[in-house]
């Protein structure tokens, strides 16, 4: 894993909009999945600046990492709003070369079968943007004994429901379980970026470069295998100093 350490936020959203920009310029078709959080909205505000200017987004396909089961699209608290706000409107990415989970509990297992089929049918995820959890996850899934190879159903930790309920009303209100992408799947993107910032997730970023195994309860460790996997981090999060 290669570790690019800088100043601060806007630096570190700077660095990974610049890696998505440059691929999108070789290769205008390119397959990008994208995830949602804090941490990369401001590689999305600098991904559509690149767009005012002229970059064109239109043939890129465009992926969900993860998604809460149980909200609708139009719920402000669903991923699938999330997106849309902050990377698919503004980027201006036709409607039909979109691929988001099906957060209906009814149809979640055909769901999970079709969506690693339609990335492969795409030709792979060229460019995977992840972010890390403070419990060392990406995407939803969740530190555990086993972590499935495949995009499914997962069921969140009380930690990251905790995490994850300030931006909700009300802690009830945060679902208790997701669809997310597959390690397998993660994996096969040919390029990958995990941006973290902030001391709130030094200790998430000091376990997993501290960390010398292949670590399940880590399961961002994952990451240290794959042959082009970038870590953006800011000072903040690489000493724990703000
Ligand atoms: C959520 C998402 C992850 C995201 C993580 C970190 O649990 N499922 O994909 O990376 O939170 O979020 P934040 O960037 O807000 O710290």
């Amino acid at each position: 894993m290669k570790i690019v350490i800088v100043k601060d936020y806007d630096e570190m959203s700077k660095a990974a909009a610049e890696l998505a920009v440059s691929l999108v310029q070789d290769k205008p078709h390119a397959v990008l999945s994208f995830a949602t959080g804090s941490t990369p909205l401001g590689m999305y505000a600098k991904l559509a600046s690149h767009h005012k200017m002229g970059l064109d987004f239109s043939g890129i396909k465009a992926f969900h990492l993860d998604e809460y089961i149980g909200l609708s699209p139009d719920d402000p608290m669903s991923y699938s709003y999330y997106l849309d706000e902050n990377v698919f409107t503004p980027l201006e990415i036709p409607k039909e070369h979109i691929f988001v989970h099906n957060s209906d509990p009814e149809q979640v297992e055909q769901h999970a079968r079709e969506y690693d089929r339609k990335i492969e049918a795409e030709g792979g995820i060229d460019l995977q943007v992840l972010g890390i959890g403070e419990n060392g996850h990406i995407a939803f899934l969740e530190p555990a004994d086993r972590l499935p190879l495949e995009t499914g159903l997962v069921e969140l930790t009380k930690d990251t429901i905790e995490v994850n309920s300030r931006f909700f009303e009300d802690e009830e209100l945060v679902p208790h379980y997701a669809m997310s992408l597959g390690v397998r799947t993660i994996f096969r993107a040919r390029k990958i970026i995990l941006l973290a910032n902030g001391v709130r997730k030094h200790d998430a970023i000091r376990t997993l470069l501290d960390n010398k195994h292949l670590d399940p309860r880590i399961p961002a460790s994952c990451l240290q295998l794959h042959a082009d996997c970038t870590l953006i981090v800011d000072e903040a999060a690489y000493t724990g100093q703000e």
